[in-house]
């Protein structure tokens, strides 16, 4: 549970970063309909982050420099006819009370009190997201700035992307964001762990997607993604989703799967024998990308740039390929190449939160990657993919068909600590 104060230290902090500027975070818009039925509502992850606030079509709006309001929130007015419907709302006066604004107004009066707030500011931060409509309104806006400028000599005199203030705050995790995060990962451990005990030859993938789901469910929680659940050469599918094949004997199974908790995510692949017993090639397989992760997990420490873990799983992966026969040639050669995207598509990792794919810099300069620091949260997923119809690099072998329709990822949630890392997925098996 993130507490009201924290959610006030955060908005205290981004006002510190813009001074005399305005910013304002759009909520994520109305549920989506489809033929009348609504589809969840998901919160906009910055705006959740500045807020804390759960519901559709709101605004909020930072304003330090302001005499009267430094925090404005615009949001639904409580309406008992709709709410019959559609579920509870907050409402004008509760919101003022749980979340901390210095005013609430209700969201159709946002054109007749937005003005106040950004007369007097020197900037405007605003990122323009996917609610195409309500960029149109802060265009507006923007656009009557900059024609009382001329009349008054004061206002905002550029637009930046409230991205770079958020970004930096929200890839380093406090305790109380930790909490919640080690509470997905260990829910989706549990679940990890039950599916592996179902997962037998004859059992279909959607069965032992049932049984991840229900563990998130029984948990209060949802999943953080879709569940990939592949058995057999559908492993060799990265974001494979039909979850329908009944699994055979000598399968591999690749389940990646986390759940959501508050919004915070865990994000896990395991991937096993389905009968309990690799052949030569899953072992070899399986070890070769055991090892580059556990080499990629070691350089996960406070000062190292953020590629080196790349870098090392991807010179373990070649390395091993080459042993097998299975790329040929010279290592450092054949990764500057990248010979061996045809096994290797995607990258190590990326910052885990809020969002699966987190918000956070990856570089800081076009030749300067981010350093890793305590409270960063980061996968470490290498792979191996031989698909049944794989096409070797130019120059490279052929892949005889014993290595042949495995696909094997392994996948966890690494924490940046003082003095190293910890694995915060370490509880299911390897
Ligand atoms: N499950 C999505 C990912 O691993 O990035
Ligand atoms: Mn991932
Ligand atoms: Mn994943």
């Amino acid at each position: 549970m993130i507490e009201a104060a924290e959610y006030q230290h955060r908005r205290d902090r981004i006002m510190a970063k813009i001074g005399q500027g305005t910013a304002i975070f759009r909520s994520a818009p109305l549920a989506v309909m489809h033929n009348d039925v609504e589809h969840p509502f998901r919160q906009e992850s910055d705006f959740y982050y500045v807020t804390g606030f759960n519901e559709p079509n709101a605004v909020a709006v930072l304003a330090p420099h302001h005499e009267e309001h430094r925090y404005i929130l615009f949001v639904q007015p409580k309406d008992p006819d709709k709410e019959t419907w559609t579920g509870y709302i907050t409402g004008v006066e509760a919101a003022k009370e749980k979340y901390g604004a210095d005013v609430v107004y209700p969201i159709g009066e946002l054109s007749e009190h937005l003005p106040q707030y950004l007369a007097k500011c020197d900037r405007l931060y605003y990122h323009f997201g996917r609610d195409e409509a309500f960029n149109h309104t802060i265009l507006r806006h923007w656009q009557r700035c900059i024609r009382l400028f001329a009349k008054n000599g004061y206002g905002p005199t550029g637009i930046e992307d409230t991205t770079f203030i958020l970004n930096p705050l929200r890839v380093v995790k406090t305790e109380a964001e930790l909490n919640a995060l080690r509470h997905a990962a260990d829910v989706s451990v549990l679940a990890h762990n039950r599916a592996r005990d179902l997962a037998k030859p004859g059992v279909y993938e959607y069965q032992v997607q049932a049984e991840i789901e229900y563990t998130f469910a029984r948990n209060g929680m949802t999943p953080a993604y879709p569940s990939i659940v592949a058995g057999g050469e559908n492993a060799c599918i990265l974001h494979y989703i039909e979850n329908n094949r009944q699994l055979q004997d000598g399968d591999l199974l690749l389940i990646d799967a986390g759940g959501a908790y508050q919004y915070y995510n865990a994000d896990i692949t395991r991937t096993f024998a389905v009968n309990g017993t690799f052949t030569k090639q899953q072992q070899a397989i399986y070890e070769l990308v055991l090892a580059a992760q556990e080499k990629a997990i070691a350089e996960v420490q406070p000062g190292n740039p953020y590629n080196s873990f790349h870098d090392i799983a991807v010179c373990v992966l070649v390395q091993g390929l080459l042993d097998f026969g299975l790329l040929q040639g010279d290592l450092d050669e054949l990764i500057a190449e990248e010979k061996y995207k045809p096994f290797y598509m995607h990258r190590t990792g990326h910052w885990l939160g809020l969002d699966v794919h987190d918000a956070g810099p990856y570089k800081v300069t076009e030749d300067q990657w981010y350093s890793f620091q305590p409270g960063n949260l980061v996968t470490v997923e290498p792979g191996i993919y031989i698909g049944p119809n794989i096409k070797p690099a130019e120059g490279q072998p052929e892949i005889p068909t014993e290595w042949r329709g495995i696909g094997i990822r392994i996948e966890d949630d690494v924490l940046v600590t003082a003095n190293g890392n910890e694995v915060l997925t370490a509880g299911v098996p390897k």
